[in-house]
């Protein structure tokens, strides 16, 4: 590791919010923007990062083992967001390349997004918003545009962490919504904040009336949410997944849509994404998607460059990154 800052050049993968940029440029590093609408591809992303010490990354970067045999010089990579598995932790570490992210600061603006999505479903708000521009708003139907309340419901988490803590709180405060969930290991300050319940996966199925993914991208959680899931849901399910879109098997979910296995659903995330605007599921009545913007709002986007910016800036000053995630690096 380099405390020399005259030799810190950070590759930053896009073009960041400028608080973060300034504050790598008060600190005296050298920064590349790429500032292209398109993101690099892998083999821009490695031949650019060669002649850099830091890269500030995102989502979309490949950070695979290809790219960390070829960029084994890489002093630190800032992900700007909670989420990275976009990246190869075990091989960053073995490569001793100390990873950081942005957690918590992001967490109420994506349960914003959760909950949105959950009322909007409920209510077939983006089907009935699309369909006044088709022309079909003719007149008053007591019998049509139906949709469900949530009034006292049960919500089930499917990772409890700090956003679908956030979630959580959104669903109890104005919905008095029963609280379960479902982890790797027990959330007992939730369960003692919103009296939430810990239950097995299946049970999460079975009870709840929403389903709301909050949970990290693994082995143990892509493809979860398969057709076995689906049909052990209740048929006036709602499933809303703002984590990230493998965890679902987007085949499975039309196909539980199509057939009344469950009632709607809401996705901030798709697999792939962008998702392809010709996608059946964009034009099913209790479906609402968006373009992954669970952290897009000005204040959110602003904390975590600082916040991704500061992880790069204390590493070269002294060796600590505040929010790392292989912690091994640089321990001892
Ligand atoms: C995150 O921070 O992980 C969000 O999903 C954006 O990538």
């Amino acid at each position: 590791m380099s405390k020399n800052h005259k030799r810190v050049r950070v590759l930053l993968s896009r073009m960041f919010p400028a608080n973060g940029i300034d504050l790598l440029r008060n600190e005296g590093f050298e920064v590349t923007i790429w500032e292209s609408e398109r993101p690099m591809t892998q083999e821009e992303l490695i031949e650019k990062s060669q002649s850099h010490t830091a890269l500030f990354s995102t989502l979309s970067e490949k950070i695979d083992a290809l790219f960390l045999e070829r960029c084994s010089h890489l002093d630190i990579i800032s992900q700007f967001g909670v989420g990275y598995d976009n990246i190869d932790i075990d091989r960053a570490t073995k490569a001793g390349i100390p990873v950081g992210n942005t957690p918590d600061v992001l967490s109420g603006a994506t349960a914003d997004v959760g909950f949105g999505l959950m009322i909007n479903v409920s209510r077939k708000m983006f089907y009935l918003h699309k369909s006044i521009a088709r022309g079909e708003w003719k007149y008053f139907r007591p019998n049509a545009n139906l949709g469900i309340e949530l009034g006292d419901k049960t919500l089930g988490i499917y990772g409890l962490g700090r956003i679908g803590a956030e979630m959580a709180r959104r669903c109890k405060g104005a919905y008095n919504m029963k609280i379960i969930y479902h982890n790797r290991s027990r959330n007992l300050k939730a369960e003692r904040e919103f009296e939430a319940r810990y239950v097995g996966f299946d049970e999460l199925l079975e009870l709840s009336d929403v389903i709301s993914v909050h949970t990290s991208l693994n082995e143990e959680t892509a493809g979860r949410f398969d057709k076995t899931a689906f049909e052990k849901m209740k048929s006036t399910a709602i499933f809303i997944n703002t984590a990230r879109g493998l965890i679902h098997n987007e085949k499975d979910l039309a196909w539980a849509l199509e057939n009344g296995i469950i009632w709607g659903a809401g996705l901030d995330v798709t697999s792939p994404e962008p998702m392809d605007p010709g996608n059946p599921l964009l034009s099913r009545e209790n479906v609402a998607v968006l373009p992954h913007i669970g952290s897009a709002t000005v204040e959110t986007r602003g904390k975590m460059a600082e916040l991704a910016a500061m992880n790069i800036i204390e590493f070269y000053r002294g060796n600590k990154v505040p929010h790392l995630v292989n912690p091994e690096v640089l321990a001892g």
